[in-house]
């Protein structure tokens, strides 16, 4: 017994496997099976010549997603994925797959979503799943290594870290106790880092957001490190070497992954640069196209998108029209018609994008040039912002009015908070929020006032700057968030095996 992954340590042997058949063909004495054991994909072939009519026969009626065991002889084939192909010498059928809903044609999102459960075992979801495993390992590892201690925060919890507005809010406590799901671990993080030093949390947060986006969760998991002694400039040296290396691992590790993905290079061949660190003011100016970088101006590269997006859309059209023509007319073998077919739906899709950008960059043009400084940074706005770069940058020192209540004041300007944010590049965005936390008593009191928190619930974060206040930080990295990013994924739904966002509770 063996596991796909594990083929060449059987090459000219023989060995069985278990899973399941992604994929079948039949030709007159062939049978070609791609297995899938969880582990990989395997090419399988029965040949009527060494497994007789009988069992020829069965073969031929394995439908996808049946399940099965297969013993063959391994080898080394150059063409097929992962290099091995199975030539079958026996085979046991487990169960024959009912008709199976997902097929290799193009299905609607909500159609996939709702078959989340089976959509599971489509090759890219297996991808996106396994470098979210991955990445799971190595932030540990990361952290481990470097002595910080794993804490855990309550998820009900009776005060809100992160504004009142996204609160989910339960009845079980008695009627004059509010309590949430936790938005954030990083108030308790911050008391566990005063007896630790330096602690994380990895945790699942919940944020009651009525609407939906394509990078928005209603339950999300957040990895929190919290370090006493720390300032803003550690906390962003901190942040910059823990995304390299995170990065780093999964390119080395995930190479079959992300090559099913067909993730581009780009963000790894980039990663080891210093990430550009930007005021809150600099950004604003870069992203309104009145400062350049390198000699870049923001706007005018987006114009430059729209009209790289316009000439895309005039070609994929006209090789359209040229496929459905040859369709239309008819005459053509089944094989070939099939894979026109394929085509043809596979430019549909790439059509439908293309129009989706045209329509959507003069919006996000508008919306940066007309930007309002001293407001928050909108989707669009760091889509434009951090398209000029390659490796994220850090945008920090923000409006203290427009960023959450912990953060500290600049003692030379108090308007503004010891705050970053980290976007990701190529139009990515907010992968990190993190600060530098007001270590004042008083201070501390007067933003609870000013929040209008309830000063009851906050009692005991006081305490912390009751008893051996010292400067201290951290920042929140949003787990699935970076599995998007680093997979290429369209949508954040499709990083968390089972997503829940607003309207979506099933299965
Ligand atoms: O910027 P946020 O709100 O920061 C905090 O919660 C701080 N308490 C973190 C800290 O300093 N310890 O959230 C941090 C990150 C965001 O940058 C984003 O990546 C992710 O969490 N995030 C979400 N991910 C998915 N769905 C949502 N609704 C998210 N909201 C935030
Ligand atoms: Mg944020």
């Amino acid at each position: 017994m063996t596991s796909i992954r594990e083929l060449s340590k059987h090459e000219d042997g023989v060995t069985t496997l278990q899973g399941w058949v992604a994929n079948k063909r039949t030709s007159k004495t062939l049978v070609f099976i791609v297995l899938r054991d969880g582990s990989g994909f395997a090419q399988c072939v029965v040949d009527l010549n060494t497994i007789g009519e009988d069992n020829f026969e069965k073969a031929k009626r394995l439908t996808q997603e049946s399940s099965v065991t297969i013993t063959g002889k391994v080898v080394k084939d150059e063409r097929q994925i992962g290099g091995y192909e199975v030539q079958v010498t026996d085979f046991e059928i487990h169960q024959i797959a009912e008709e199976y809903p997902i097929s290799n044609k193009e299905h609607g999102v909500d159609f996939l979503i709702n078959n989340r459960h089976l959509w599971l075992r489509s090759k890219k979801q297996w991808a996106i799943m396994r470098i979210r495993n991955r990445l799971k390992y190595v932030i540990h590892t990361f952290f481990q290594e470097r002595g910080f201690i794993q804490t855990d925060a309550p998820i009900l919890t009776g005060n809100a870290c992160e504004g009142t507005t996204e609160l989910f809010e339960t009845e079980f406590y008695k009627k004059d106790q509010a309590a949430f799901l936790s938005q954030s671990g990083q108030l308790y993080g911050e008391a566990a880092a005063f007896a630790h030093g330096k602690i994380y949390t990895f945790g699942p947060c919940f944020r009651a957001e009525k609407s939906v986006t394509p990078r928005h969760l209603s339950e999300f998991w957040m990895i929190e490190p919290e370090m006493a002694y720390y300032n803003i400039e550690m906390n962003m040296d901190l942040i910059e070497e823990f995304i390299k290396y995170i990065i780093n691992d999964v390119h080395k590790t995930c190479e079959t992954e992300l090559q099913v993905l067909e993730r581009d290079s780009v963000l790894f061949d980039n990663i080891n640069k210093p990430f550009p660190r930007m005021t809150y003011d600099d950004a604003v100016s870069i992203l309104k196209g009145e400062k350049e970088v390198d000699g870049r101006n923001a706007l005018a590269l987006m114009e430059g998108d729209l009209a790289q997006v316009k000439t895309d859309l005039a070609a994929k059209k006209e090789e359209l029209a040229e496929k459905e023509g040859i369709l239309a007319k008819g005459g053509i073998k089944k094989g070939k018609r099939n894979y026109l077919q394929s085509q043809v739906d596979k430019l549909k899709g790439e059509i439908k994008n293309l129009e989706e950008m045209e329509r959507n960059i003069p919006k996000w043009i508008e919306s940066a040039r007309n930007f309002k400084r001293g407001e928050d940074l909108g989707a669009a706005d760091e889509r434009v912002l951090t398209r000029l770069y390659k490796t994220p940058i850090m945008v920090y020192k923000w409006p203290a009015a427009i960023k959450a209540f912990y953060m500290k004041r600049y003692e030379d300007d108090p308007d503004y908070v010891k705050g970053v944010d980290v976007l990701a590049p190529e139009g990515f965005g907010e992968v990190v929020g993190g600060a530098e936390r007001e270590d004042d008593f008083d201070t501390l009191h007067k933003a609870i006032v000013h929040h209008e928190l309830p000063m009851k619930e906050f009692e005991w974060y006081l305490d912390l700057r009751r008893y051996g206040s010292v400067p201290h930080a951290g920042f929140g990295l949003g787990f699935e968030r970076t599995v998007m990013w680093l997979s290429g994924a369209k949508h954040i739904r499709e990083t968390i095996p089972f997503p829940r966002y607003y309207g979506r509770l099933f299965p």
